[in-house]
């Protein structure tokens, strides 16, 4: 009966080793199927100039609101078209604040999605290499 016992063991054993490795075997993943290709192009943050980079970012997110023509009915004051109206808001931080949305300052742009991770990072790399009227 020992005997048998131990037979029977081995056989499981067997039979569950079978079992996995056939369960593992039809484990076949296709690398392209689980990470299609998407073209990642990175975020360029080198070389930015306000009149370049800056100033259409601006112009495209931020002066619909922002423009000296309409700034004192939809931006508060607050004139982000020309250079040395915008400086002001880059020393006081809050330009920076307000499109990185850390709760600082109202969040920008107004009403509308969180500009892309590159984009803030473009106008931050200007920032930090500072902020020149380039
Ligand atoms: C739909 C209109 C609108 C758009 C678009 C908009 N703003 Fe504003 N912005 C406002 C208004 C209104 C205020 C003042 C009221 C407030 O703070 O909520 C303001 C305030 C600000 C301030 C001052 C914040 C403070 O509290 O000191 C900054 C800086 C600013 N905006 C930057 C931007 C930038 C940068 C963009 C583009 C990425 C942008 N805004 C887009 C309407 C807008």
């Amino acid at each position: 009966m020992a005997t048998l016992n131990k037979m029977t063991k081995k056989i499981t054993l067997l039979f569950c080793l079978g079992c996995c490795s056939f369960v593992t075997s039809c484990y076949y993943d296709k690398k392209d199927q689980i990470y299609p290709q998407v073209a990642v192009s990175a975020c360029d943050t080198t070389n930015i100039t306000y009149q370049a980079v800056v100033a259409p970012i601006l112009n495209t997110n931020c002066n619909s609101c922002h423009a000296t023509a309409v700034a004192n009915k939809s931006g508060a004051g607050v004139i982000l078209d020309n250079y040395a109206s915008v400086k002001p808001y880059i020393t006081n931080n809050s330009l920076l604040n307000s499109i990185v949305q850390n709760g600082k300052v109202s969040p920008m742009p107004l009403n509308a999605p969180k500009m892309d991770a590159c984009t803030i990072s473009k106008i931050a790399a200007w920032i930090n290499k500072g902020a020149l009227n380039n």
